[in-house]
């Protein structure tokens, strides 16, 4: 008679140590694991067990479930896995490199659990402004026909290492990108944002990548790194009146970008005596 090892966690998302822990649990006498996702989570049930089935695609004696009915199975033992709360909290803030790795493709493609990102990154007011740029980098995308998904992530992800001191921000400079040292630490996580996006979340578009590394400067010239140096100047909750900004830039980027970069710096050189 089979004997079967039934799973229960959230996997919200399923996380490397978990299916490791399975697997374990599975060698240890059983022939088979089910793992079957908790009621509750961030993310719709369903969504989570096709994240695990993707996870559990490489392992025959594992498999993913909505449910099981122990009672008419004789020889099941359920086991809940004690990792799995502190693993999964941490891949909800970004450590994709906790989750399994089957699945941080799609978690870095899907933008799945970014706004549990963004507020796990930023303090509440630097959330609420991500958030905000990200919707006019949609609108904006939607504007030039240009892809929207793309744009929002973008504007999600632009100030995720915002709140990074300094420190952390030169050890991380030093090692990747040691010629951005020279310039403000205010301008810092442009930088720094790129290699932990890439490194931790496994973000691999470069235009999103990029478009992040011109947003403080704007010193890019694509589409893309155009609507999120614009956006990010002049999202609604800045406080002054950009509609005129925005109005030039959905007929025309270039425009858009030329009329917000002269004003940003007019700015500073009249209010922080910053001569750019
Ligand atoms: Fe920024
Ligand atoms: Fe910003």
């Amino acid at each position: 008679m089979m004997k079967i090892a039934v799973i229960r966690a959230p996997f919200d998302p399923v996380c490397e140590k978990e299916v490791k822990a399975a697997l374990d649990i599975q060698r240890s006498g059983f022939d088979l694991a089910v793992l079957i996702p908790d009621e509750e989570g961030v993310l719709p049930r369903r969504k989570r067990l096709e994240l695990l089935r993707r996870a559990l695609q490489p392992y025959r004696k594992a498999a993913a479930a909505l449910q099981f009915d122990t009672e008419h199975v004789r020889n099941t033992v359920v086991f809940s896995l004690e990792c799995a709360d502190e693993e999964e909290a941490l891949a909800r803030t970004g450590r994709f490199d906790k989750a399994a790795r089957g699945i941080r493709k799609i978690l870095a493609e899907e933008g799945l659990y970014l706004e549990q990102i963004v507020d796990a990154n930023c303090s509440p007011h630097r959330a609420a402004h991500s958030k905000s740029v990200a919707q006019v980098c949609l609108r904006l995308a939607h504007a030039h026909h240009l892809n929207e998904f793309q744009a929002w992530k973008a504007g999600m992800l632009h100030d995720l290492t915002k709140s990074w001191d300094d420190e952390r921000g030169r050890k991380l400079l030093e090692v990747y990108d040691p010629g951005r040292l020279k310039l403000s630490p205010k301008v810092w996580h442009s930088y720094t944002a790129p290699v932990w996006l890439k490194q931790v979340m496994g973000i691999q578009d470069r235009q999103i990548l990029q478009a992040i590394g011109h947003h403080t400067l704007g010193t890019g010239s694509g589409d893309l790194d155009m609507i999120l140096y614009i956006a990010d100047k002049t999202e609604p909750l800045r406080g002054y009146d950009s509609s005129y900004e925005i109005a030039v830039s959905e007929k025309n980027l270039k425009e858009g970008a030329a009329l917000v970069l002269s004003e940003s710096k007019k700015y500073l050189r009249e209010k922080e005596g910053i001569d750019v």
